[in-house]
């Protein structure tokens, strides 16, 4: 597995983690919930992976709390979850009740949810963070649109970290957000790596290039997420998934060397052409 270091501390983590939009967002007790253990159980395998929730994704933060514990994984994952609410008091409410369900005493990633009151929830943050209750502060959003707005917000220098959209069919960041970051030394988690399916929608029906089975490319996902990670201010992203083997593809991606620039275009200019 290939890892990369957060830029502020040099702490390590696997480019590859887990988003839980949906696929988190089981109920209590269900069979729906076995698979996600075999998912957690292949995610724990590199230490320091990142599993990233939110209040906004129904019970994700509680089913990450509850099957974590049960199977003794707490100590090896990196947990990143959002506030997504208006208002100081309803923000910091909201926090402690990610804690809860989380079911953890230090948060390593709070992330501010698709800009939500962004100022508020910073004062906080930042005092949480003197005190030892969050260890990294980060921003997000998904939306091309946002791109502006983040690039202002990251100026502010208070960010340890950026999530936002980027892939083969959603490349807006690269002109200006991805760049900065590396230039203000912030990590950039990747969400909607997959473009939430559409990629997958876009190929249905295509073989994978010649070109690409030879440089070790051995599925669509594995393709996606190698264009992803070849930029290089890229910390990691976090592909959904409710499969074990649909995980295990995604992590097999990185058992070999990052694909060459001009592998990169490729995939571009094969995309453009389909
Ligand atoms: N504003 C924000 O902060 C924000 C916004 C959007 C997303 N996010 C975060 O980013 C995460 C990822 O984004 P996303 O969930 O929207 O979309 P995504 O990761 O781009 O796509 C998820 C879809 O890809 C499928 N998939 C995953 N691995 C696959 C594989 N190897 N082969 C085939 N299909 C595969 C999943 O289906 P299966 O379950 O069937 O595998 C699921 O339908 C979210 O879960 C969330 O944590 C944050």
């Amino acid at each position: 597995m290939i890892f990369r270091p957060i830029p502020k501390t040099n702490e390590l983590i696997p480019v590859v983690g887990l988003g839980t939009y949906k696929n988190f967002d089981v109920a209590t007790h269900t069979k729906s919930r076995e698979p996600l253990k075999e998912v957690l159980k292949i995610i724990h395998q590199h230490n320091n992976a990142v599993i990233d929730s939110s209040p906004m994704y129904g019970s994700s933060d509680s089913v990450v709390g509850d099957l974590v514990s049960e199977l003794g994984l707490r100590k090896l994952l990196f947990f990143a979850t959002k506030v997504w609410i208006q208002g100081k008091a309803q923000g910091i409410a909201r926090m402690e009740q990610s804690f809860q369900r989380i079911k953890n005493e230090i948060m390593d990633l709070m992330q501010i949810h698709n800009l939500v009151d962004w100022q508020t929830h910073t004062q906080t943050l930042q005092a949480w963070k003197e005190k030892g209750r969050v260890r990294y502060l980060g921003i997000t959003h998904y939306q091309k649109d946002a791109c502006a707005q983040l690039e202002t917000v990251l100026k502010t220098k208070q960010f340890d970290f950026i999530q936002l959209n980027y892939s083969l069919i959603e490349q807006e960041a690269e002109e200006r957000l991805l760049p900065l970051a590396q230039e203000l030394a912030v990590a950039v988690i990747v969400n909607r790596p997959f473009a939430q399916s559409a990629l997958f929608s876009k190929v249905r029906g295509q073989s994978l290039p010649a070109w690409a089975s030879a440089v070790g490319i051995d599925s669509w996902a594995q393709f996606f997420l190698q264009f992803i990670v070849s930029h290089p201010a890229v910390t990691c992203m976090i592909p959904a998934t409710q499969h074990p083997h649909h995980l295990q593809d995604n992590w097999d991606a990185f058992q070999h060397p990052n694909i060459e620039p001009h592998t990169r275009q490729q995939m571009i200019d094969w995309l453009a052409s389909i």
